[in-house]
């Protein structure tokens, strides 16, 4: 660069005009009437210098506006064009601390999005209530493989948000990338979560959040935040929660509400685990590129999983060393990705993606935990099986207040005795509105009636083009 700059600044210069024999040298001197007036102007030339130079002493506003002008002329020098292209940091200055918010760090917060749009409003919501200070996060968005319109649909709320009157609200720098990676796998839970698909699904979302992250990633980042967009409730300090730890890479625990008759919550993430004995002679026994992917029958692992260890009573602040992570919700020192963690998108020691960025970032001494009581809650999108269930139950219900209704009309000449089965019914939605897990799923499951049909229709007609 310095070379380049300096070439241009030799050629600039007129090189040889101090050698250059001028014809007029050899001309006979001037006549003296001719040397007045040179003389003349010389002075006068004088005179408008130093009434300008007094002008502007006098007039410091003018000083600033004509000086540059001025000096672009006169004073640079090559030295000054290197400023403009060469941009210094000072890394040490960026290592990510436990008061991020107080010291200024910035974080990036990540976000991959596939066939979204249904999630984007829930996903701002929760944008809207982070407390960490939103000018100091830049956001980051992967938009792949999707059909329909996530990518319009981020763009009119990213929209929204920056130019919203609140002027706490707008992010930092943003930005949204398109990329499609190819993946085939039908998009309905069934299939997104069958172990067959899992393997390669994994390897292609390894591949689309080291994009997301290489192409994102600045040198004033001192943290990155990975969230999926499909996280239903979260508390609005989360990133301050997990920042306080002052570890490399920390993970909440992970769960999601279910329907009554289904238990009512359920651990979510299984890919945050502890490595067991089992398990590690499992990945001896298996092919060099096997990929171990946990919560599956077919790969008993006997792993300690963070999410089965909650306590809902627990102390939220409890530490527990992990070996894999789940990437529903990740805060990672920005050092750990410069130091060349990474989601592997082959098989690191039998695991990709984010179980194998855990090991990768264990196995380059980082520090990797998980808050076995700190809970958020993943949105519960219900399974082909869950929809007709539910869809019997609900034709079920129909029959009963049929039944119910023809009872009481004929119990209208005779004693009224109210149904025993509408009261279970009332018990039922009360009991579902309580506990932590209450109120999301409440109203997931309101959506959930409200869209019934129309979802188990379309889950037969995939199924319909498959076969
Ligand atoms: C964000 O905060 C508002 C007001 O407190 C609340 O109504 C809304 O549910 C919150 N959004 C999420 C996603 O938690
Ligand atoms: C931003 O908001 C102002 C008023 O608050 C409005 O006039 C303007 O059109 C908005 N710009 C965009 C890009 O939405």
């Amino acid at each position: 660069m310095n070379r380049h700059v300096l070439e241009k600044g030799h050629s600039a210069y007129p090189r040889g005009s101090a050698f250059s024999n001028s014809p007029n040298r050899f001309q006979p001197r001037s006549q003296p009437a001719l040397r007045r007036r040179r003389q003349l102007f010389q002075r006068l030339c004088l005179l408008g210098g130093v009434s300008l130079v007094l002008f502007l002493l006098i007039f410091p506003s003018w000083r600033a506006a004509v000086l540059p002008s001025i000096s672009l002329g006169l004073l640079s020098y090559p030295g000054d064009l290197h400023l403009q292209t060469v941009r210094y940091y000072d890394l040490s200055e960026v290592q990510g601390t436990e008061k991020g918010w107080e010291r200024g760090e910035r974080v990036l917060m990540c976000t991959p999005l596939r066939d979204a749009s249904s999630h984007l409003p829930m996903f701002f919501s929760h944008l809207r209530n982070l407390t960490y200070p939103h000018h100091l996060i830049d956001l980051a968005f992967l938009v792949s493989d999707s059909r329909d319109d996530t990518l319009g649909m981020l763009s009119r709320m990213l929209e929204d948000i920056q130019n919203d009157s609140d002027p706490k609200m707008p992010y930092g720098e943003i930005s949204v990338i398109q990329k499609d990676f190819g993946q085939k796998v039908q998009q309905d839970v069934e299939s997104r979560h069958g172990f067959e698909a899992q393997a390669s699904r994994r390897k292609l979302m390894a591949q689309a959040r080291n994009w997301l992250l290489s192409a994102t990633l600045r040198p004033t980042h001192s943290w990155v935040y990975w969230r999926d967009a499909d996280v239903e409730t979260a508390p609005f300090t989360i990133i301050e929660d997990l920042m306080r730890h002052n570890k490399d890479v920390t993970v909440p625990n992970v769960w999601r509400p279910l329907p009554d008759w289904l238990g009512g919550e359920q651990p979510y993430d299984l890919n945050s685990w502890q490595e067991s004995e089992t398990a590690l002679a499992l990945a001896d026994s298996l092919d060099e590129d096997a990929v171990i992917v946990e919560g599956y029958a077919e790969y008993a692992t006997w792993r300690p999983h963070l999410a089965y260890l909650r306590d809902p009573y627990g102390d939220p602040d409890m530490e527990m060393e992990l070996d894999g992570i789940g990437g529903v919700s990740i805060l990672a020192k920005a050092r750990v990705f410069r130091a060349g963690v990474h989601f592997p998108a082959f098989s690191f020691e039998k695991h990709a993606e984010t179980e194998g960025f855990g090991k990768m970032a264990k196995r380059m001494k980082f520090s990797v935990i998980g808050l076995p009581h700190y809970t958020i809650w993943h949105l519960y999108e219900p399974s082909v099986d869950d929809l007709r269930h539910m869809e019997e139950m609900e034709v079920e219900r129909l029959v009963r207040e049929k039944e119910e209704e023809r009872a009481e009309q004929n119990d209208n000449t005779q004693s009224n005795s109210p149904g025993d089965d509408q009261d279970v019914d009332g018990e039922e939605v009360q009991g579902s509105a309580e506990g932590p897990a209450g109120q999301p799923m409440k109203d997931a499951m309101d959506s959930t009636q409200g869209h019934l049909k129309a979802q188990a229709e379309r889950v037969d007609q995939a199924e319909k083009a498959k076969s």
